[in-house]
C-alpha cells in the first residue's frame, strides 16, 4: 500500500504555543518518544531562534536515530548556516527553508515584488542545497497565494533541488474542497511535480486542519506536517493522532498507510502534555479522556453487547490499558511492577522502589489507584532528571484559613545548600498565601501568569496536577506539581517554576525560543 510520510513538528510549531518552553533535555525526551512512535521526520526546532533551541536541535540530531531530523530556517543565509550546524551530525538531516508567497507576505513582510521574492527563495534554496543533500522548501501562506504564481514557485524550487515542497495553510484559511483542489491542480499542472514529495502543513484557525490535510492527501500530498495533541501556533496545527487514525480507520477510503506505531500514541500524547504543561481537552478526538467513555445507557448497552456498535477504534490500538485491575495499598510490589510494565515503562529497580513508595502514600489516602494516577507517579520519577535545577524543594506548608478569615500560610523550603528556610505570608486565598510565602523566602516577587489545577481521575480523592506559569525580569517559566492535596501540588508547581526562572536567568543561553521572542526578536516562524 502507498505510504504517507508523517512529519512531526511538535518540537517546532508545537512549541510556538504561548508559554511553552521546553529545555533541551525535555525536547530530547519528546524526540526519543517520537522516534518510538515511528514518525518519518522530526522537525526538532528553529536553531536561529535561541541558543537553547540550537543546542536542543544539535543534541536531537546526534542522539535520535530513525527519523529524518529537520531544522527550520528563513530564506536567510545565517539562519541556514545555523540550522545546518545544528543538524549536520544527524543520520539523515534535512534543512527546511521557508518564504512567503502570498502578496500580503511578499509586500508587507518583505517589501518585495513576486519576482524578487522568488529570486530570494531560490538563492536560499541553492545555498541550503550546497550544505545539505535533503532540502524542504515551504511556500508560506500558500493557501492565500495566487495559484499561477504558486505553481511557478513550486516548479522552480523543484528545479533548484528541493526534495520536498510544502504547501502550508499558514493562517488556517483553507476549506477542504478548495485545499484539495489546490493540491490536485499543482499535481496536474507543475511539469516536474513527480521529482519531489508534495507536503501540506495546515493550521486549525477554523477547526479544519485535519480535514484540510486529509483532503490534500486524497489529492496526492504524500507528506503531512502535524503535531501531537494538535498543539501549535494560535489554534494549533493538524493533529498527528487524528490524521494517523483517520488513515488507518478509513483505509477502505484512503488506501494509504502511515508507518506509525499507534500503540505509542497515548504515551506520546501524555508526555507532550506533561512537558509542555498543556492539558488535553477531555473531548479531544483520539487522546481525550472522554474519547472512549460511553455515558448514555443505550450506548453502554450496545458496547456490552458488541464494542463495534459504538466504537470505531480499539483503545488498545492506541496503547490505552484497560482499567481491569485497580490497585490498592494491599496490591503489593508484584502487581504494581506488572501494571507499570504493561503501561510500557521499563523502570530500574531504584526507580521502581521510589514509585512504589509514592504509590503506597497515594493508596493510603485515596484507597483505589487508577492507571492515570500510576502514570503520573511513574513520570514524576523518570522525568525528575529533566528539571533544570532543584535550587529549592518544598519541605512543608501549613495554611490557616476559614470563612471571613484572611488566609495565612507558613512555608518551609529546602535550599540546595541544605539550609531550611521559612516564611509566613497572608494572601487573598490559601494558594496566593503559599505563593507569597515562597516569594518571601526566595527574596523576589514573581508574577503569576497562569495557574491551572486538574484532577487526573474523576473520584473525590483524585490526584491533582497543578500547572503554574510565572515570570520575572522578562523571563517566563512553567512548573508542574502533583499530589492528592491540591495545595501541595500547587506549592510544588510554583517552586519548580521559580527554580526554572532562576536557572534561565543564570544561563541565558539555555532559554528557549519563546522566551527569546517575548523580548521582541522576531525569530518565531
Ligand atoms: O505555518 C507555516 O507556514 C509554517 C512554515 C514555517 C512551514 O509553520
Ligand atoms: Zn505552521
Amino acid at each position: 500500500m502507498e505510504r504517507v510520510f508523517i512529519f512531526d513538528t511538535t518540537l517546532r510549531d508545537g512549541e510556538q504555543i504561548p508559554g511553552a518552553c521546553l529545555n533541551p533535555r525535555e525536547k530530547l525526551e519528546i524526540a526519543l518518544q517520537l522516534a518510538r512512535l515511528n514518525v518519518d521526520a522530526i522537525e526538532a526546532g528553529f536553531p536561529i531562534s535561541s541558543p537553547g533551541d540550537f543546542e536542543a536541535v544539535k543534541t536531537i540530531a546526534k542522539k535520535v536515530k530513525g527519523p529524518v531530523i529537520v531544522a527550520l530556517a528563513r530564506a536567510v543565509k545565517t539562519d541556514i548556516e545555523t540550522a545546518w550546524k545544528a543538524i549536520q551530525d544527524a543520520h539523515r538531516p534535512r534543512l527546511h527553508v521557508f518564504l512567503g508567497t502570498s502578496d500580503v507576505h511578499i509586500q508587507k513582510k518583505f517589501g518585495l515584488d513576486r519576482e524578487k521574492a522568488l529570486e530570494r527563495g531560490l538563492d536560499a534554496l541553492r545555498f541550503a542545497k550546497s550544505l545539505c543533500p535533503e532540502v524542504e522548501y515551504s511556500t508560506e501562506d500558500a493557501s492565500r497565494t495566487d495559484p499561477d504564481y504558486l505553481a511557478r514557485v513550486v516548479e522552480q524550487v523543484i528545479k533548484a533541488g528541493a526534495s520536498v515542497v510544502n504547501i502550508p495553510d499558514t493562517v488556517g484559511y483553507a476549506v477542504p474542497q478548495q485545499f484539495g483542489k489546490l493540491i490536485a491542480d499543482l499535481k496536474n499542472r507543475v511539469p516536474n511535480i513527480d521529482k519531489a514529495v508534495l507536503s501540506v502543513h495546515c493550521h486549525n484557525d477554523l477547526g479544519l486542519a485535519t480535514a484540510n490535510t486529509l483532503a490534500a492527501v486524497e489529492s496526492g500530498a504524500r507528506q503531512v506536517e502535524c503535531t501531537m495533541n494538535g498543539l501549535g501556533e494560535r489554534a494549533g496545527n493538524a493533529s498527528l493522532e487524528e490524521i494517523v487514525m483517520a488513515l488507518r480507520t478509513r483505509k477502505d477510503f484512503f488506501h494509504l498507510e502511515a508507518g506509525i506505531n499507534t500503540q505509542e500514541i497515548m504515551k506520546t500524547s501524555r508526555l507532550v502534555s506533561r512537558l509542555m504543561g498543556i492539558p488535553v481537552q477531555a473531548n479531544k478526538a483520539i487522546v481525550g479522556a472522554n474519547a472512549f467513555a460511553h455515558s448514555s445507557g443505550i450506548h453502554q448497552d450496545g458496547i456490552l453487547k458488541d464494542r463495534a456498535t459504538y466504537e470505531i477504534i480499539r483503545p488498545e490500538d492506541l496503547g490505552i490499558t484497560e482499567h481491569a485491575m485497580i490497585l490498592t495499598a494491599r496490591s503489593g510490589r508484584h502487581a504494581l511492577r506488572n501494571k507499570v510494565s504493561k503501561m510500557g515503562y521499563d523502570l530500574s529497580d531504584k526507580e521502581f522502589e521510589t514509585v512504589y513508595e509514592h504509590f503506597l502514600s497515594v493508596a493510603d489516602k485515596k484507597k483505589q489507584v487508577y492507571d492515570e494516577d500510576i502514570e503520573i507517579l511513574v513520570q514524576d520519577v523518570i522525568f525528575a532528571h529533566l528539571s533544570d535545577t532543584k535550587l529549592y524543594t518544598l519541605e512543608s506548608y501549613k495554611v490557616n484559613t476559614g470563612n471571613g478569615e484572611t488566609p495565612e500560610a507558613r512555608v518551609r523550603l529546602h535550599r540546595e545548600d541544605d539550609i531550611i528556610l521559612e516564611a509566613v505570608s497572608e494572601g487573598s486565598g490559601p494558594i496566593d498565601a503559599i505563593f507569597k510565602a515562597v516569594d518571601k523566602i526566595v527574596g523576589v516577587l514573581h508574577k503569576l501568569e497562569n495557574f491551572q489545577v486538574h484532577a487526573v481521575t474523576e473520584t473525590k480523592e483524585a490526584m491533582g496536577v497543578a500547572t503554574v506559569w510565572v515570570s520575572r525580569e522578562g523571563c517566563r517559566a512553567m512548573g508542574r506539581g502533583s499530589s492528592t492535596d491540591i495545595l501541595k501540588a500547587s506549592a510544588r508547581a510554583y517552586v519548580e517554576a521559580i527554580n526554572r526562572i532562576a536557572y534561565f536567568l543564570e544561563h541565558p543561553s539555555e532559554r528557549c525560543s519563546s522566551a527569546a521572542t517575548s523580548e521582541g526578536q522576531a525569530t518565531s516562524a
